[in-house]
């Protein structure tokens, strides 16, 4: 490795500027703690990533005391319920009747918009197209991070590495002989599109259909966000837009009259792979991973960015702990307080998925299953509340 030319010091370096790795840095900055924050892509590739969309309560109320939820306040969209939709009828689960929450739908890219602009107007230290980030002496109590950027050699040495670099990131892969993995793929694949449309109900649809899981959400009055269960090897280029909209048309459909979905040109397609994986502990040394770097869930649930922005919460208050007391027992407690929570959103999202999705080679007998779970789930109250305490977001403890 040649010597580096350019040595920084930091209390905390953050590899990876997602939901995650910015939700830490901006508490960190909040509570006087120094951090750096290290991203491979560009400012622009990052604010345009198109993904999640569904905010839980929480996950608001965090940004909004942050200070990051003016824009959010404004734009986003608050949903007080979600409708299941199967064998042809449409049946409204009321969040706000069951369990006094809701969900904001606002888009991840304008969450980490208002992040990385919230960093940078308080002198934020945000290193874009950071290149070749490795970590090193992570048990020492003075961890480094080594990267390259505009092809001079750089060194970030830390007090502690936060890995938020995602599923793809190098954190992880770098302690995983310590870990031990779960790890669950699915049969099937979303097809998502953004469509220049106006979303055909006020709430998010969950399709239940012979031919496959369908979800209609939206990102604003005039957009769309529409997906559709696909083959996991499908190739996009199979996929022209007549295709998807006849499929959407088909999973959606209803027998109750006045609806119809309503089509505009689209503006984005991808194909998302399903994914179940826990990497437990979340520490190793002084490297703590958080967010999709250390677990995924399928997004049947909506909760993949949630789950970062708790990580990343409870981290916060560990390092504030230690800067405060020199005391690490919230950190030493860190992966514990993490994975309780990981393992319920798990199960939901896997619930969830199973619930909704045809599976490949499943029985007739599996799909009356399937039905008969809907029709309880979305009949019964006690059933309906269990769904809305997971949906709007399970309380954050410590
Ligand atoms: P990421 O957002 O992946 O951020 C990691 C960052 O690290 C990235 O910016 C990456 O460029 C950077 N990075 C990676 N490697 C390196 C490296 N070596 N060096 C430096 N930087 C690096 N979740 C929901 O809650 N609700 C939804 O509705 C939802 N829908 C989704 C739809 C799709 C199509 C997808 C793909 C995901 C969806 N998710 C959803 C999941 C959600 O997007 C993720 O869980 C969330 O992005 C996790 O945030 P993160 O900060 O942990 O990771
Ligand atoms: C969206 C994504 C999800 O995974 C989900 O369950 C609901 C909505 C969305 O992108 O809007």
């Amino acid at each position: 490795m040649p010597d580096p030319i350019k040595v920084d010091r930091t209390q905390v370096g953050i590899i990876g500027a997602g939901p995650a790795g910015l939700i830490l840095s901006q508490l960190l900055h909040l509570e006087g703690i120094d951090s750096v924050v290290l991203e491979v892509h560009t400012r622009k590739y990052i604010e345009e990533r198109v993904r999640a969309g569904v905010l839980e309560q929480g996950t608001v109320e965090l940004l909004t005391e942050m200070g990051v939820g003016d824009r959010l306040k404004r734009e986003g969209l608050v949903h007080h319920g979600v409708e299941f939709r199967f064998r042809g009828r449409g049946h409204h689960i009321d969040f706000q009747d069951l369990v006094g929450r809701s969900i904001t739908i606002y888009a991840q890219q304008e969450v980490v918009k208002d992040l990385v602009a919230a960093r940078l107007a308080s002198d934020g230290r945000i290193v874009f197209e950071a290149q070749d980030a490795s970590v090193h002496d992570i048990t020492s109590g003075a961890p480094r991070i080594r990267y390259r950027k505009d092809g001079e050699e750089c060194e970030l040495v830390c007090d502690f590495i936060a890995g938020c670099d995602g599923f793809h990131g190098v954190c992880r892969t770098s302690i995983e002989s310590s870990l031990t993995i779960y790890d669950r793929t699915y049969p099937f694949a979303w097809l998502g599109i953004l469509a220049q449309a106006p979303p055909s109900s006020n709430e998010l649809i969950y399709a239940n259909h012979e031919l496959g899981f369908a979800l209609l959400s939206m990102r604003s009055p005039e957009i769309s966000r529409l997906y559709i269960q696909c083959d996991p090897n499908e190739d996009i280029a199979n996929w022209p837009d007549a295709r998807i909209w006849e499929q959407l048309h088909l999973r959606s459909a209803t027998l109750d009259s006045g609806w119809k979905l309503t089509e505009g040109p689209v503006i984005q397609k991808n194909i998302a792979e399903m994914r179940s994986f826990v990497a437990d502990p979340m520490q190793y040394g002084r490297l703590f991973l958080a967010g999709d770097a250390a677990h995924i869930v399928p997004p049947t649930g909506a909760k993949g960015l949630n789950l970062a922005a708790t990580d990343a919460r409870v981290l916060a208050r560990g390092l504030v702990e230690y800067y405060s007391t020199q005391k690490t027992e919230l950190l030493d407690r860190y992966s514990e307080i993490c994975l309780r929570r990981c393992w319920k959103v798990q199960h939901f999202s896997w619930w969830m998925t199973s619930m909704l999705h045809r599976i490949p080679g499943e029985s007739a007998f599996d799909q009356q299953r399937q039905l008969a779970e809907l029709d309880y789930v979305t009949g019964s109250r006690a059933a309906s509340t269990a769904l809305a305490e997971h949906y709007t977001g399970l309380p954050f403890t410590m």
